[in-house]
């Protein structure tokens, strides 16, 4: 738990783990059932204790020729069901993801480490509501301005990464499924367990069977399923090298591709936004779920009049965060995902001290086992940086000054990734400048890390292709129409 300069201590307020109901073992969900991989097995960790929690099938290439066909024969009914059926079925999923909403936090917070007050307040009532909004338009595709008649794709090999284990789910697989499309979904190695509770779902909802399947295991898994010739459109979350493999690996083969990537986003402070708002926003933007954010607002960019200020308060405010157990209701950032992430954050961390920026945090206790790292901020960092360049995915924020609206758009846009960025000033006049400028496919205005299901979301450049939520995200799952999700 975390020393604080609080007047206070927070007694403890851990969430009950009775709730959930976690196997010693886990199969694959194929075909409507769960069942024995013919691969190897691997296990998932709770990174808070580094307690084994579950030992995981590892799919194999035979284990996903199964699930693509099962989801293949599921496509020709599911396609040609009526949308209003489908809709059904997709809100009966959303509907059964609320009342089950306690465990499901519960289980992600265990698996992912992230604190319950996200995955009870944020992940999961986003779920649902991703799920609604598709089920909404699962009877009205040829009203979303994608063509008269539009159709599905066939089946979609999902990958997801493991910051936002059941959210990223839920953005594969609700558009998916309204649109007519089966799935094959892989979820990270290292948070397997609320996918497989999700199957448990499906089965709950009487989803016909190969309608959705899961197929747990690691890269190899992963790349099995990208190179299976039945697979027509492959989404993908994670890192850029895995996405541009994947790139590769499909290229000519007419298989369709989203791939949405890392970040670097500049969250840009001008000397007239209100400050206390300002230093809430960026907190939120680096240190929401340890920074394990792909459109994390990992460089602050702040005009020079008010930098001093603005990190006087900013530190105030760090040292008042919580870090400590994810089921603590009271726990701000809660433990890194795996020791193979913390070690990459350390390792960034050392590089930017090595490069002369300097390192500051806030006095931390950090308990004794699980994977852990305290809020940081660098300040004297310069664009050549690598922690000013790399994403670390942790909670680490790099510090850059400007003096004008075009020094900042000049270093905001200065990155090979292109995912998000954020915008804190009064004037409305130079928040509409600011969003045209800047070469990011999500800017928020006096905000950060919004997520809602009926806005898109995706990148420019290295940080993918592809829109996902929204309008724009149906088109990632119907056939060309020659509108791509960006002209909508
Ligand atoms: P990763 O890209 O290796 O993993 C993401 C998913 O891809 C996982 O399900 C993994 O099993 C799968 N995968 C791995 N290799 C594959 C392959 N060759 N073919 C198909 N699927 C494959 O990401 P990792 O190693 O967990 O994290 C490394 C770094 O990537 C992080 O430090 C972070 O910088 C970045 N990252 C970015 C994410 C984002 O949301 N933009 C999410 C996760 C990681
Ligand atoms: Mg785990």
């Amino acid at each position: 738990m975390a020393k604080n300069s609080t007047p206070f201590e927070y007694a403890p307020a851990p969430e009950s783990r009775s709730v959930v109901d976690i196997k010693a073992s886990y199969g694959l969900f194929i075909d409507g059932d769960f069942v024995d991989g013919r691969g190897s097995s691997f296990k998932t960790v709770n990174p808070a204790t580094e307690e084994t929690l579950a030992e995981i099938a590892e799919a194999s290439e035979a284990d996903i020729d199964l699930a693509v066909r099962a989801a293949r024969k599921a496509f020709r009914g599911w396609s040609r069901m009526p949308g209003k059926e489908r809709a059904k079925y997709l809100f009966r999923i959303a509907r059964i993801i609320q009342e089950r909403g306690r465990e499901l936090a519960v289980l992600e917070s265990i698996d992912n480490g992230k604190p319950i007050k996200e995955s009870r307040d944020v992940d999961v009532p986003i779920v649902a509501a991703h799920f609604f909004y598709y089920a909404g338009w699962a009877d009205k595709l040829e009203y979303a301005g994608l063509g008269p008649n539009p159709q599905p794709l066939g089946v979609a090999g999902q990958i997801i990464p493991w910051n936002f284990p059941l959210l990223m789910l839920a953005w594969k697989i609700a558009p998916a499924l309204a649109c007519g499309n089966t799935v094959v979904l892989k979820p990270a190695e290292t948070t397997p367990l609320t996918a497989l509770l999700f199957a448990e779902i499906c089965q709950q909802a009487d989803l016909p069977p190969g309608v959705v399947n899961i197929v747990t295991g690691a890269g190899s898994t992963g790349q099995a399923l990208v190179a299976h010739p039945d697979v027509d459109k492959v989404a993908f979350t994670g890192s850029t090298d895995v996405g541009k493999a994947i790139a590769r690996a499909i290229a000519g083969t007419g298989k369709l591709a989203t791939l949405e990537l890392g970040g670097k986003a500049a969250n840009i402070v001008f000397d007239d936004a209100a400050l206390d708002q300002a230093v809430e926003g960026i907190v939120g933007g680096i240190f929401f779920n340890q920074g394990h954010v792909c459109c994390a607002g990992s460089r602050l960019l702040v005009q020079e009049s008010v930098a001093e200020e603005v990190l006087h308060r900013l530190k105030r405010r760090m040292a008042t965060l919580r870090v400590g157990d994810p089921l603590d209701k009271n726990t701000d950032i809660g433990a890194i995902n795996s020791a193979e992430q913390l070690a990459k954050i350390r390792e960034l961390s050392a590089i930017g001290e090595a490069e002369g920026a300097e390192r500051w945090a806030p006095a931390c206790d950090l308990p004794s086992s699980g994977f852990w790292f305290p809020p940081t901020v660098f300040t004297g960092v310069t664009q050549a940086h690598r922690i000013a360049r790399e994403e670390v995915f942790g909670p680490v924020l790099s510090v850059l000054t400007f003096r004008t609206p075009s020094e900042a758009i000049e270093k905001a846009n200065n990155t090979p990734y292109g995912l998000s960025a954020g915008v804190w000033t009064e004037k409305g006049s130079r928040i509409l400048h600011m969003a045209n400028e800047l070469r990011a496919g999500v800017v928020w205005a006096n905000t950060f890390n919004k997520f809602d299901p009926t806005s898109p979301f995706g990148g420019y450049k290295e940080s993918g292709y592809g829109r996902e939520g929204g309008r724009q995200g149906l088109a990632a799952y119907l056939k060309s129409t020659g509108l791509k999700g960006g002209d909508l």
